[in-house]
């Protein structure tokens, strides 16, 4: 059975382990979180923090942060708009939930797990009484399609290409709200990233 749990300072190791796991090369490694880093997502916001345990390892990771509106619709990159891989721009009066990343280990994909953790966020987001979920997604297969990002994306919308992180996403009921070029040095994704939002209804 796989448990899906807040993340721990036991935990945190595991969690940064699982990174590496997830995202191989070319993917810069300087995007990978580490442990230390992880123990300060749980500092500054720890009801955000999610990892799926097997048997005490961890096997999930789901990394969350507040956003104002204004920083949300800023859309920025990466980086700039979580403030480094402390989580800086985490912001406790934000009323977006900025869903950071989301990580499952090869050899658990495709039982569910990605679908759990956003089941977390969505219940955050009506916990906390929030405005929405947000996120921008990676588009790995863009750069091995032949196609520009937005011809990808589109396809990929459209049914007619599988992406492995936009179509699992879509398919969890997140909506598209177009592309952000320069997201992220993410040469799969030719550097750029799909805007999606998932909005509570009241
Ligand atoms: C993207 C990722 C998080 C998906 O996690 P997962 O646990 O395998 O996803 P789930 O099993 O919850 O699947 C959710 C839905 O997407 C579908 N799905 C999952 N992977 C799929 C794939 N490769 N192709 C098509 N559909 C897929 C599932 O069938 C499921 O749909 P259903 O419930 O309607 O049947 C996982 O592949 C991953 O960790 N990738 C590497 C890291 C990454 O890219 N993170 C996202 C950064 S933007």
């Amino acid at each position: 059975m796989i448990e899906i749990r807040p993340t721990s300072l036991e935990t945190a190791i595991g969690a940064a382990a699982l990174q590496r796991a997830c995202f191989p090369a070319p993917f810069p490694e300087d995007l990978l979180f580490s442990g230390d880093e992880v123990a300060e997502h749980i500092r500054r916001f720890p009801e955000g923090q999610f990892v799926a345990l097997h048997e005490g390892l961890v096997v999930g990771s789901c990394t969350n942060m507040l956003a104002s509106r204004e920083d949300w619709n800023a859309h920025r990159g990466w980086a700039d708009a979580i403030g480094g891989l402390s989580l800086a721009r985490h912001n406790p009066d934000g009323t977006v939930l900025y869903g950071v990343d989301v990580s499952i280990h090869p050899e658990f994909r495709g039982q569910g797990l990605a679908r759990r953790f956003y089941q977390k966020r969505f219940d955050l987001v009506q916990e906390l009484g929030l405005e929405f979920y947000g996120t921008v997604c990676r588009l790995p297969g863009a750069s091995e399609s032949g196609l520009s990002a937005e011809a990808f994306a589109q396809q990929v919308l459209a049914g007619e290409r599988i992406d492995s992180p936009l179509t699992p996403f879509l398919r969890i009921g997140l909506r598209y709200g177009g592309l952000i070029h320069g997201y992220m040095d993410d040469e799969e994704s030719l550097h750029a990233g799909a805007i999606l939002t998932w909005e509570p209804t009241r």
